[in-house]
């Protein structure tokens, strides 16, 4: 039954804030979802522009305040958030948020998990190790998000082919250029089956 609330989502990002950007315009005027928070724990992050722009509440929140679970749970308190999807964000996020939204936090990792992933994989690090791997296929993975870096459930993934001439830098733009064409469907999808 849709009782005309929307699913409240909130993006937390550290970096550029790309796939960011791209999920706040697919859901623009979406019938079920709506970006009602977008939280950075790098002051310089990129995602800010996008969050103003469409003038969505920014917050800047660095890792101590993320892990003081009463004060921080508060803080989330007025935005009403159903769930989280995560962004580049490359904070581990503390049990307690995970206990709060159980399988409501996703996250995108830039490689075919449980390969290239984990601790300090991360940005150009993924990239440089399946480039130096010698595979010819890498990818994308949509995850549930749980207490250790990538280890979350996989609920999606996405093959990308590597050619002979692709270095780390061009397979990164490969990748993302995927990431930013299905992480918000993803979401789309995987939050209308989970209201
Ligand atoms: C993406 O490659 C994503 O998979 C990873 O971090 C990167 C973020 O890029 N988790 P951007 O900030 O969205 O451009």
């Amino acid at each position: 039954m849709n009782t005309g609330k929307k699913t409240r989502l909130a993006i937390f990002a550290s970096g550029s804030g790309s796939n960011a950007n791209k999920i706040i315009e697919y859901f623009k005027n979406h019938d079920f979802i709506e970006i009602a928070l977008v939280l950075f724990n790098r002051k310089k992050a990129g995602v800010q522009q996008y969050a103003i722009k469409n003038q969505i509440p920014a917050i800047y929140c660095p890792d101590k305040a993320l892990n003081q679970e009463v004060i921080f749970l508060a803080s989330l308190k007025p935005y009403s958030i159903d769930g989280i999807v995560l962004a580049g964000f490359l904070s581990l996020i503390p049990a307690y948020l995970i206990q709060s939204y159980p399988d409501k936090i996703l996250n995108i990792h830039p490689a075919l998990l449980p390969k290239f992933g984990g601790e300090g994989m991360y940005g150009h690090h993924v990239h440089d190790a399946v480039s130096h791997s010698g595979v010819q296929v890498t990818g994308l993975t949509v995850h549930q998000v749980n207490t250790e870096y990538d280890q979350g459930r996989i609920i999606y993934q996405c093959r990308v082919p590597i050619t002979p001439y692709s270095d780390p830098l061009l397979i990164a733009k490969s990748v993302l250029y995927y990431e930013h064409h299905s992480y918000p469907m993803i979401i789309d999808h995987y939050f209308r089956n989970k209201s």
